[in-house]
C-alpha cells in the first residue's frame, strides 16, 4: 500500500471511530425536548413580561399546589419559563436557562427540576443541589390577580 493511501485509509477510520462519540457530545448539549407549553396560549408577552390565565388548559397544572410547567422558549426569556404552585397565594417562576451550559431545563418533579444534558438538580428555590450547575437559576417576580398571573424582571 502507497504512503498516501494508507494516511487516507487511516483517516476515514478515525473518522468513523471518532463519529459515535462526536454525535453523543453534540446530542449532550442540545434542549431536550419536552412538553413545554407554546408561545400562542398566553395573553400577552414581550421583553419585561409575561401573561397567562390560569383558566386556560395548558395552565392547569399550576391551579394545585405543587403542580409545574415549563414554558417554550419566548421573547421574555429565550429559553422559557419554569413555573411552580407553593401555595394558594404563591407561584414561583425561574428562566429554565440551566446555569451550567444554558440548556432548557425540565418541569419541577417532586420538588426538583433536572437538566438532563449533564445532570444539574435545582430545588425550589432554584439553587443547585446537584452539579456540574454550581450556580442559582434566574428567577423573576410573579403577580396573582384573580387568575390572571403575571411575570416580569422587576
Ligand atoms: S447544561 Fe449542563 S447540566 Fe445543564
Amino acid at each position: 500500500m502507497k504512503r498516501r493511501d494508507f494516511i487516507g485509509e487511516a483517516c476515514k477510520f478515525a473518522v468513523l471511530c471518532s463519529s459515535p462519540l462526536l454525535l453523543s457530545t453534540l446530542q449532550s448539549c442540545e434542549d431536550v425536548s419536552d412538553e413545554s407549553i407554546g408561545n400562542d396560549d398566553f395573553i400577552d408577552i414581550n421583553e419585561s413580561i409575561i401573561e397567562f390565565n390560569l383558566n386556560q388548559s395548558p395552565f392547569n397544572n399550576l391551579k394545585t399546589v405543587g403542580g409545574s410547567i415549563a414554558t417554550q422558549g419566548n421573547s421574555f426569556d429565550s429559553k422559557g419559563l419554569l413555573l411552580f404552585r407553593q401555595s394558594e397565594s404563591t407561584i414561583l417562576a425561574f428562566s429554565r436557562r440551566c446555569t451550567h451550559a444554558g440548556v432548557a431545563i425540565n418541569a419541577f418533579s417532586n420538588g426538583s427540576a433536572k437538566c438532563l444534558s449533564h445532570g444539574s438538580e435545582f430545588n425550589l428555590s432554584g439553587v443547585p443541589t446537584k452539579g456540574p450547575a454550581s450556580s442559582k437559576l434566574d428567577q423573576y417576580i410573579v403577580i396573582i390577580k384573580d387568575d390572571i398571573i403575571k411575570v416580569s424582571k422587576s
